[in-house]
């Protein structure tokens, strides 16, 4: 079984760091194909809560080789940071355990200033991003003017780039009114970084393709979701990479036929952090009680920002899309512990736009902004869940749950968790 990719279903923050924990197990590589810090991924593993930003979830599992691949957007500074807080955690992450590609960009302060410039110009129309740079990255990048990871092994030509990127930037930013970073002191840490991390950088798709050959197990963990792609999400209101499934070939550079397996991690419910549309969003009671109250670390609050999460109903409409976008061959599903307690669940089968019927999200989000999600309402259960183990272990109702998913997204559902912790997992 050579490559599995790991897919965010929803809009991010489905339990990918744990299913990916628990995929890592299995592998020998786990390499990460977009995005940047951006991501959060949560790990829970004894009494210690791992917060994952730019290094896969296989960083914990000692035997593992992780990979930072070219289609993410990187930030140095903050790369080293998460690297010695691994260390002061008890997980030291050595050249040999964490290759960086050479061909992954660099966000910049530039960029990281860009961002919330742009944010603040859209004014009512701001995307809520995570202000991290990411968009103004890969604009870069496409715009084929953006500074990549292999740079960073030429102290000087490094940073007369970091100075000119940082100088161009400020021109946009004074041209906004905004206040202009202050070139040498946005540039030195960023060179003390590349020092550090000068050792740990590769040419990552050679790494993967001998590797693969050999027969190693690599998985893909994906960051963000299927619905904050690029060019599959609810555009403008994404991010600026492939989170789904085609992303990770390009974003690491290996061929579809190493692949044999794509999982799709999606919450018992919906959640979605930042603007844009989501159908089956609720302002209610039932919200709140799915969002938590923030005294657990798994309740809906940003890993990242901290932002109080939008909760609602699951979106089978948005799931099935994700399942044929991405070609899942397999469904996880994650907190199904959080449903205990509903006399009754309600999932959207289908939207009703303009008098029509429709069984896939329409591709304007404006569109999607209108649609009426058609609910179907199922039993629920008032079991607590978290020691389930086996499928016998599941009531009725939570059964009856997952094959109406199942059935919904012609994907079969190969495990759903019961809790944040490694073996709160139930496979089927
Ligand atoms: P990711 O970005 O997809 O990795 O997800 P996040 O880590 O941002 O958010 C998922 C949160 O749910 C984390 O705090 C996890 O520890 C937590 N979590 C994952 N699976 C379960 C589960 O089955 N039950 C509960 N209660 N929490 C879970
Ligand atoms: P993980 O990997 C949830 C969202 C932001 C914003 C939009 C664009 O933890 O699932 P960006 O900073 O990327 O330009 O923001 O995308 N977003 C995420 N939401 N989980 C994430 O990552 C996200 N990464 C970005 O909130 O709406
Ligand atoms: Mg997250």
């Amino acid at each position: 079984m050579p490559a599995t990719i790991l897919v965010g279903a929803q809009w991010g923050d489905e339990g990918k760091g744990r299913v990916a924990d628990w995929l890592a197990a299995e592998s020998d590589i786990v390499a990460r194909y977009g995005g940047g810090d951006n991501a959060g991924h949560t790990v829970y593993v004894g009494d210690q809560v791992f917060k994952l930003h730019m290094v896969p979830s296989g960083i914990l599992h000692e035997r593992v080789v992780c990979v930072l691949g070219n289609g993410m957007v990187i930030n140095p500074v903050n790369l080293v940071k998460e690297i010695e807080h691994l260390a002061q955690m008890g997980v030291p992450v050595e050249p040999a355990r964490l290759l960086i590609s050479a061909r992954a960009h660099l966000i910049t302060p530039a960029h990281i200033a860009l961002d919330r410039a742009s944010e603040q110009a859209r004014g009512s129309q701001a995307i809520g991003t995570t202000l991290r740079g990411i968009g103004p990255a890969y604009l870069d990048k496409t715009g084929r003017r953006g500074i990549r990871a292999g740079e960073m092994l030429e102290a000087d030509r490094f940073a007369e780039r970091l100075r000119d990127a940082i100088k161009s930037a400020n021109q946009t930013l004074a041209a906004q009114g905004m206040e202009p970073l202050d070139v040498e002191q946005a540039v030195e840490p960023y060179c003390e970084a590349a020092a550090r991390l000068k050792p740990y950088i590769a040419d990552t798709a050679v790494f993967l393709y001998e590797r693969l050959r050999a027969g190693a197990r690599v998985l893909c963990e994906g960051a963000q979701g299927t619905l904050l792609d690029v060019d599959h999400g609810s555009y403008p209101f994404v991010t600026s990479s492939s989170p789904t499934a085609g992303g990770a070939l390009t974003g690491l550079g290996i061929g579809p036929g190493a692949v044999d397996r794509v999982v799709g991690a999606a919450k018992c419910f919906s959640t979605r952090v930042g603007s844009g549309p989501m159908p089956t969003e609720l302002h209610d009671e039932v919200g709140d009680r799915l969002r938590g109250t923030g005294e657990h670390f798994w309740d809906e609050y940003g890993t990242t920002t901290g932002r109080p999460r939008r909760c609602g109903w699951l979106d089978g409409v948005m799931l099935r899309y994700a399942a044929a976008i991405n070609g899942f061959t397999e469904l996880v599903l994650t907190k199904l512990d959080v449903l205990s307690g509903f006399t009754a669940l309600k999932l959207a089968v289908a939207y009703r736009l303009d008098g029509q019927t429709l069984a896939f999200p329409p591709a304007a989000a404006e569109a999607l902004e209108r649609v009426e999600p058609i609910y179907e309402t199922l039993p629920g259960w008032q079991e607590n869940l978290s020691q389930a183990r086996q499928a016998a272990d599941l009531p009725e109702a939570a059964l009856q749950y997952i094959q109406r998913i199942a059935a919904l997204c012609e994907v079969p559902v190969s495990a759903v968790s019961v809790g944040p912790e490694r073996d709160q997992l139930v496979r089927f």
